[in-house]
């Protein structure tokens, strides 16, 4: 049988619970120096980075260290890295950013960054639209998809502020025609658009249609490019194809707004933007 220990071997600290005693040992000494040297390492750190919070920033450290001093050194790095490039397509003639290999694929990379930083909440992340939002992978354009229209959108947006934003405007039609002159060019709309229809107010809605809307859409339906005037004969629908979504779109029009990029974004940027949608799939 183990000797218990004598009680007078080990000190005790005088607490007693339920006759339950507390031991008095030492500290271990691995633990007492891991203790001791990272007090050391926190005083040093305070001198040496950032660190007490003050009303504006932190004491600066003697280090001088900061984070946001690091991403500006690392932007910096790039823009210089990337200077000739930048001003080579800041100077490129838009038709022939393909023709150059290393220009083409540094354009979509950067184009495909502006386009993540200031389309995709209106066109999608993956410029698939949305309704009102135009899908941009697809080759149906509202004002042309090749590469130079699709830049002038960009640079002077659509109903936009620049002064030569494009620029169209359908009538809201419901201060013009009849419920049921709009009842019936919504039938022949939908028939020109390949959906279930009634025949009888479809044949009254052509009369409407030609007097009316002709003018913008074609003759036969199939849109305007020069007014932005949407194929009304294809499965693609900005604004939705039900009945209800077409009637709404004749009786207050939508007139969306593409806002102006011009002001905002470089020549470079715009350029490679442009250069990026073309190639998504739907460009000519
Ligand atoms: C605030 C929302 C919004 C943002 C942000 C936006 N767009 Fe648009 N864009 C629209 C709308 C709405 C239209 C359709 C306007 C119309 O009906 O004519 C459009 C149309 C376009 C078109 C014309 C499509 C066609 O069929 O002719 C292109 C190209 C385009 N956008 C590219 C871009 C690019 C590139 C960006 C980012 C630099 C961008 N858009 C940012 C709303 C937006
Ligand atoms: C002044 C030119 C103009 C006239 C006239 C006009 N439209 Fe439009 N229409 C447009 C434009 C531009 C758009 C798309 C842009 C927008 O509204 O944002 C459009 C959009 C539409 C759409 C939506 C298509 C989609 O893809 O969702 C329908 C439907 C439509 N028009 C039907 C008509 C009908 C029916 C008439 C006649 C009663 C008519 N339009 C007259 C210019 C016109």
């Amino acid at each position: 049988m183990a000797k218990k220990p004598e009680k007078k071997e080990i000190e005790t600290t005088g607490h007693s619970w339920d006759g339950i005693e507390e031991y008095n040992n030492p500290l271990p000494r691995w633990w007492l120096w891991t203790f001791y040297a990272t007090i050391i390492w926190g005083i040093g750190y305070v001198i040496a980075y950032p660190a007490w919070p003050l009303i504006k920033g932190a004491t600066p450290g003697l280090l001088g260290y900061s984070t946001r001093q690091e991403v500006a050194r690392d932007i910096q790095t790039f823009k210089e890295k990337n200077a000739a490039i930048e001003e080579k397509l800041a100077q490129a003639d838009l038709t022939t950013i393909a023709d150059d290999p290393e220009l083409n694929s540094y354009a979509i990379n950067a184009g495909a960054a502006v386009f993540r930083t200031n389309c995709i909440q209106c066109h999608g992340a993956g410029a698939q639209g949305a309704k009102g939002f135009p899908n941009l992978l697809d080759d149906d354009w509202l004002w042309g998809g090749d590469i130079e229209s699709i830049a002038y959108t960009v640079r002077h947006g659509i109903r936009s502020r620049s002064d030569e934003t494009r620029y169209s405007e359908m009538p809201a039609f419901g201060e013009f025609l009849s419920d049921e002159e709009i009842d019936a060019v919504v039938q022949y709309v939908r028939s020109l658009g390949g959906l279930d229809y009634d025949a009888d107010l479809a044949k009254e809605g052509a009369t409407v249609f030609e007097d009316n809307c002709a003018s913008c859409h074609g003759e036969d339906g199939t849109g305007d490019r020069e007014q932005g005037a949407p194929n009304l004969t294809d499965a693609i629908w900005l604004f939705g194809d039900s009945v209800e979504d077409i009637t709404y779109t004749v009786k207050y029009a939508r007139n969306v707004e593409m806002p102006t990029w011009g002001d905002r974004l470089s020549d470079a940027q715009i350029k490679a933007v442009a250069t990026y949608v073309h190639q998504l799939g739907g460009g000519e």
